[in-house]
């Protein structure tokens, strides 16, 4: 993945992606804002905001900064801005997640939703976020990853070399992810549907050192879908 084939691909989606990723990805859009909007009067910034399917979405006490590397999918945000008369978003700036203009500590809140498996350095987007937003702010990352087992996890594999044509990588490791993040890990919820895509709650405060067993200790999946707190400090005690 490379930013050009990135924008190349999203100026292909912008004028259908409201249809086609719409519907299907809103429960994760649904749960990663609600749990933005639990602090009021906050900046957020949302990274990938893409067509703004989730701008209507913030309470309005909330000023939002969107960005996005692909000017197609960012016009489409601007037009939903001025038809839904959203005053509470603040820009939408054409930027790249791995290098954000921001000062440090700039906002509250940073969200990224089905972005994480789409640049082309995930750890960068990780750190960037972790540096704009607040000691003690919120972090959120709602993504697709990589399946355990069954017909999807084929799919994924079989699909997987066509990365740069559709602008995202079907097989993404959630483990790896988190183990750069460098982040405390809240919670991580599934999002319908069928709990293909999951919300990552992280703390913007820095995590403990992480073993290769993270993923089995803090990954539960639908039969248990919150890890509380008080369950990751016991695992970190149990290390
Ligand atoms: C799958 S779309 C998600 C859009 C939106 N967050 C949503 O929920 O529908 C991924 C978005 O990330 C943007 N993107 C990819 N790489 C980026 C980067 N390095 N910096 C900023 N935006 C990026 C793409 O242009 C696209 O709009």
């Amino acid at each position: 993945m490379d930013l050009a084939s990135i924008r190349r691909a999203y100026k292909r989606y912008a004028g259908m992606y409201d249809v086609v990723f719409g519907a299907a990805m809103n429960p994760g859009r649904k749960l990663a804002v609600a749990t933005a909007n639990k602090r009021p009067k906050q900046r957020v910034l949302e990274v990938g905001v893409g067509t703004g399917l989730a701008l209507p979405l913030y309470r309005r006490d909330i000023t939002v900064v969107g960005i996005d590397v692909s000017p197609e999918m960012l016009e489409r945000a601007r037009d939903k801005v001025d038809e839904l008369g959203l005053r509470n978003v603040e820009a939408l700036l054409e930027m790249d997640a791995e290098n954000l203009t921001f000062p440090d500590q700039s906002f509250d809140t940073v969200i990224a939703m089905y972005v994480a498996s789409v640049v082309p350095h995930p750890e960068r987007l990780m750190s960037e976020m972790r540096r704009v937003c607040k000691p003690g702010g919120d972090i959120l990352i709602v993504n697709h990853f990589t399946s355990d087992g069954g017909p999807l996890r084929a799919v994924e594999f079989l699909i997987n070399p066509l990365s740069k044509t559709l602008g995202w990588r079907p097989e993404f490791d959630m483990k790896a992810l988190l183990r750069t993040a460098g982040v405390e890990i809240k919670n991580i919820r599934p999002a319908h549907p069928m709990g293909m895509f999951k919300v990552i709650h992280c703390r913007n405060t820095p995590a403990l050192p992480m073993t290769g067993t993270i993923g089995t200790d803090i990954y539960t999946d639908v039969a248990e879908p919150q890890l509380r707190p008080a369950e990751i400090g016991r695992s970190r005690r149990a290390r």
